[in-house]
């Protein structure tokens, strides 16, 4: 026996919650932007967040409405997308306040900056991962907002890589679930993958 749910019967805002619950886990980009002002420094988590392309490198987020980490990026074409780590899990949570647009994250909640290199938003000092990318295009969806960003530049913390591969048990990023739930990486399991061989 399945439940079956149909998006016009249950309405927008719980079949958004059975989509969340549903599609799950899901990294979160920290993202980094810069208001026009080049001064205020924008910092949220957005977990519909994926790469989009490989060649050229291209990472993809999506804004639930106006925010400032649309806003900044459709003005100054630039964000960083900052791994979130498990240590940070209070201060990334801090970072989801909707504060006015004239009040950066990285200054309400107390977050440390580090000089991009090739973009100008600001990495998190503290964040072991930090994508720079400029704006490739958006693609609005009904309520939403796809921000596709290519990647200009990776800055990986050292500490983090084990045989020059960037090791998941030290990335430990967190992840987002139904709700209000986090999760963190469970076990790891590795498995290559079965070349086809031809039929037998
Ligand atoms: C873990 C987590 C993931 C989130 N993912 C998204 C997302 O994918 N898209 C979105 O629009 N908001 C998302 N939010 C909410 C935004 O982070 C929140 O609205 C934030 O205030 C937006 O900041 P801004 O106005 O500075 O852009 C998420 C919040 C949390 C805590």
């Amino acid at each position: 026996m399945r439940v079956d749910y149909s998006p016009e019967s249950l309405g927008a805002g719980a079949f958004y919650r059975l989509l969340t619950s549903v599609v799950v886990p899901r990294p979160i980009a920290w993202v980094s932007t810069l208001a026009p002002d080049g001064e205020t420094a924008n910092l949220a988590p957005h977990s519909f967040f994926t790469v989009a392309c490989t060649d050229p490198p291209v990472v993809q987020y999506t804004v639930v409405g106006r925010k400032d980490s649309l806003r900044n990026v459709e003005d100054t074409g630039e964000f960083v997308v900052n791994l979130a780590p498990e240590p940070l899990l209070a201060e990334i949570n801090a970072t989801a306040t909707e504060f006015p647009r004239d009040q950066g994250e990285f200054d309400a909640v107390g977050i440390e900056r580090e000089p991009s290199l090739r973009v100008r938003p600001p990495r998190v000092a503290a964040s072991p991962v930090a994508l720079e990318c400029t704006l490739h295009s958006t693609l609005r969806l009904g309520n939403s907002t796809v921000v596709f960003g290519r990647v200009v530049h990776a800055a990986v913390r050292e500490d983090v890589l084990v045989d020059g591969r960037p090791d998941i048990g030290r990335l430990r990023p967190l992840a987002r679930l139904g709700g209000n739930e986090w999760s963190t990486v469970g076990e790891v399991h590795e498995l290559a993958r079965v070349p086809y061989r031809g039929r037998v």
